[in-house]
């Protein structure tokens, strides 16, 4: 079984190969094959990956390639991992936007649909291939703003693209460790866009447990999300909000943190990242070590301008152990390869889950994924105000879609316009402008 990672240089790509060193099973994952574009960032993971590989017999061979056609041709399962512009792009998204007083991150806000417009059309082109190169492969997406990118392939591959993200699961598994329960076998009911869900239920032992959470403050605010949002105000919502409603709920706050804070995250990244990939340019540097010291830092100040606006505090430790993304990712290789039913909250086509967006409108929600894919489960409706944001949402990336695909100007400034986060249509355009001024890959919108 063949497995292609597009954005094979990423430094996220150990923490997928250590899941795959984990299993043992029939049917695993045999062989990887890592694709960039720079050929450098390439060998550094790929000597990270040998050292996590020595001494594990029938480790998972690993070749590597600047040609994406050889990457995909063949190819049993891919997973897109790519940043088009870079780290040095997410800076430019969001300096740009803080400029103009509105939010940059990368997938939340005016960053957000920066982002998505110079990724959509390269993610494009990569379902375009897939489908002539590997017309039976899955593709599991990770390219932020994922629900969007996921969308942009499945109008090319259809159920063929799986969209994921760790906000869910890492919020699933701190409420169900809250009250006690197992987060493998708690059913999650948690629905929304991508970083714009809400969870709302969670049941073991064949009951709802969120009441018991909500009649307890002090259960309440002893996880990352209850502090960030404070008991009060998730008790008035009655649900528990994926972490980046945060950048709505308290947008001032937000944008006035990533105004005073030293370093926007996307440049503190860009920097970080940068020494890493320099230190591995000398060849007797230990790979792992330094790849893992990387990463430690860069779990610790995760959202740190939210967590510092909220007064939430230091990370918890064992938020910091990732065990994400890339345990939903083998998730859903194992269900699909073996058959195994599983339920996981993915990225998704709509059908009728939610009657107010159309079938195939991407979602984020739970699924039960086998041989034949992910097939959303029912969920009930979102209330009103949840509702409002989704579809305003989901406008917006519409917007983002049909300017990537027209190449209209005009089209573009819409997107940004209609952004709930984007409080005028002025700003909107001086957007447009100065996102087009920093990012060569917006040359197409006339
Ligand atoms: C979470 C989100 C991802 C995002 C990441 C950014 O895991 O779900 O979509 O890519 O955070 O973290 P970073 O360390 O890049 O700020
Ligand atoms: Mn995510």
């Amino acid at each position: 079984m063949r497995l292609t990672i597009l954005g094979g240089g990423g430094f996220r790509v150990p923490l997928v190969y250590r899941a795959l060193l984990r299993d043992r099973e029939e049917g695993r994952i045999t062989e990887v094959v890592l694709h960039d574009l720079d050929a450098a960032r390439l060998g550094a993971i790929a000597r990270v990956l040998a050292e996590q590989a020595a001494g594990v017999p029938d480790a998972p061979t690993v070749t590597t390639t600047t040609d994406l056609d050889e990457a995909l041709r063949g190819t049993d399962f891919v997973f897109s991992a790519i940043r088009v512009g870079g780290l040095e792009g997410r800076a430019a998204d969001e300096r740009v936007a803080l400029a103009e007083g509105v939010l940059g991150q990368e997938t939340v806000g005016a960053g957000g649909i920066a982002y998505g417009l110079r990724t959509v059309p390269v993610a494009v082109d990569i379902a375009r291939r897939v489908r002539t190169l590997a017309p039976d492969a899955w593709v599991i997406n990770f390219t932020n703003p994922a629900g969007l990118v996921t969308e942009a392939m499945s109008r090319h591959i259809g159920d063929r693209v799986i969209g994921i993200c760790d906000s869910p699961v890492g919020l699933g598994r701190r409420v169900a460790g809250v009250l006690g329960g197992d987060p493998d076998e708690a059913f999650i009911d948690y629905v929304g866009l991508n970083h714009l869900g809400w969870l709302r239920g969670l049941r073991f032992g064949g009951v709802d447990q969120l009441p018991r959470l909500f009649a307890e403050p002090d259960l309440l605010e002893s996880f990352e999300e209850g502090k960030l949002f404070g008991a009060e105000w998730l008790r008035s919502l009655g649900a528990v909000p994926n972490e980046y409603l945060h950048y709505y709920y308290f947008n001032r706050e937000t944008v006035r943190g990533y105004q005073e804070a030293e370093q926007t995250r996307g440049a503190f990244l860009r920097d970080q990242q940068a020494r890493f990939y320099e230190k591995m340019a000398h060849p007797e540097a230990p790979a792992w070590r330094t790849w893992d010291a990387t990463r430690a830092e860069r779990e610790a100040t995760y959202m740190a301008e939210s967590r510092e606006a909220a007064g939430a505090g230091e990370r918890a430790a064992e938020d910091m152990e990732s065990g994400g993304y890339e345990k939903v990712a083998l998730a859903i290789m194992r269900a699909i390869a073996r058959d195994e039913r599983a339920t996981l909250i993915l990225n998704v086509r709509n059908r009728t889950t939610l009657s107010v967006l159309d079938a195939d409108a991407v979602i984020e929600v739970p699924c039960s994924v086998d041989a034949n894919g992910a097939h959303p489960m029912a969920v009930d409706p979102l209330p009103g105000h949840a509702t409002g944001l989704v579809c305003s949402v989901k406008a917006v990336e519409r917007e983002v879609l049909a300017a990537a695909d027209s190449g209209s100007r005009a089209t573009a400034v819409k997107a940004f316009a209609l952004h709930p986060l984007v409080d005028s249509v002025n700003v909107a355009r001086r957007l447009v402008d100065g996102y087009k001024g920093a990012h060569p890959g917006l040359a197409y919108l006339r």
